[in-house]
């Protein structure tokens, strides 16, 4: 294999479960309303996956890559290198990515998970951008697999409300010519881990909900001290990839956030001074899918026309850890 300096996403794809939870149907559930969710974080429905439905995290994170795949017109055999971003994986062992990597016949690849909060995705960016570089891969497959539904305390109204399931991917690509993943960043404060993990036990979906996996921890969160870290963190390491890579606001064709909450973003916007029309959001209809939020952000937003090669992107996330990463990317395709 012959290094080649430069890796540049060359397919995206996504998937998401069937069913559709509204806030109106969480009215039934727990004490809150549409009125409240909507208000005070921007999520109107998301989507939740069921057992014996082909909606496991392996099996999102397959229909995603082999969506992302079919637009970089490449097969298994090409694949070198599978990086699964998750913390909702189907089993402690074996990796998500080894579970897709079987699914996908992927035969020639090496495949592992990265566990990163809801940074994931950008941990794995970075990862696969260090392989490419450094000669060790030439095709690279980065997904975001997430069922945070498994893992909710269904009786919480403060966390319960927030969460969704889905999956979103790439395929990053190593070529001669300039361009593609532009920089990088990756943070963590393992200080903060507290103020967002799982904890033992859960007292499982209530019966309406039965279709759900329970997965015997729950998701313990404090929500509002977790807010403006999100907002501080999200909006530093924006800046520095800005200041790194010498670009300007005007110079940022779309933002992908992590998609937690709209006034999150709302606040990034205002701190970094991007214009919210140029913000991709969609955490309306699927709520917080974790790790699969940027991809899956990112893949609606390039089908909709919205991203056009030689775009500059901006990614920029935020998770349990605590985590925060950001990215810039000139785009492909
Ligand atoms: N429906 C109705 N009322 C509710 C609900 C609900 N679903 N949830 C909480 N409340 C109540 C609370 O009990 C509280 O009532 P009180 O004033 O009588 O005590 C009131 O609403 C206000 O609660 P806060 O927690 O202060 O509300 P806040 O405005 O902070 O919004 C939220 C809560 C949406 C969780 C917000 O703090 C948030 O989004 N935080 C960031 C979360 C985040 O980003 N998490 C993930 C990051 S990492 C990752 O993505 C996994």
């Amino acid at each position: 294999m012959t290094a080649m300096p430069f890796s540049h996403i060359a397919g995206t794809g996504s998937a998401v479960p069937e069913r559709i939870l509204s806030n109106h149907e969480l009215e039934k559930i727990v004490d809150t309303s549409d009125e409240w969710i909507m208000r005070r974080t921007g999520i109107k429905e998301r989507r939740l996956s069921s057992t014996g439905k082909h909606e496991s995290t392996a099996d999102l994170g397959t229909a995603a890559a082999r969506r992302a795949m079919e637009i970089a017109d490449i097969s298994e055999r090409q694949i070198d290198t599978i990086i699964t971003s998750t913390v909702t994986a189907d089993r402690i062992t074996p990796s998500a990515a080894c579970l897709i990597q079987h699914q996908l016949e992927a035969n020639h690849a090496a495949a592992f998970d990265v566990s990163a909060g809801c940074s994931g995705f950008t941990y794995g960016l970075e990862l696969a951008d260090a392989s490419i570089r450094a000669g060790k891969a030439e095709t690279v497959l980065v997904i975001g697999a997430e069922r945070l539904s498994t893992f909710v305390n269904w009786q919480d109204r403060g966390t319960c409300v927030l969460f969704g399931d889905g999956a979103g991917a790439i395929v990053i690509s190593a070529r001669d010519a300039p361009g593609g993943i532009l920089s990088t960043h990756i943070r963590s404060d393992g200080a903060l881990w507290d103020l967002l993990y799982c904890e033992d036990g859960n007292p499982g979906p209530p019966d309406i909900l039965n279709y759900i996996k329970h997965i015997p921890f729950h998701i313990k969160m404090e929500g509002n001290r977790l807010f403006k870290k999100a907002v501080a963190f999200m909006a530093d390491i924006a800046l520095q990839s800005l200041a790194q890579n010498k670009l300007v606001r005007d110079d940022i064709a779309i933002v992908i956030p992590h998609q937690a909450n709209l006034r999150i973003i709302q606040a990034i916007s205002e701190k970094i001074d991007i214009p919210m029309d140029r913000f991709y959001t969609n955490l309306h209809r699927y709520g917080n899918t974790s790790s699969a939020s940027i991809p899956l952000a990112m893949d609606e937003a390039f089908r909709q026309g919205l991203i056009k090669k030689g775009d500059h992107v901006l990614l920029v996330s935020f998770g349990a850890g605590l985590t925060w990463g950001a990215a810039v990317i000139q785009w492909s395709i």
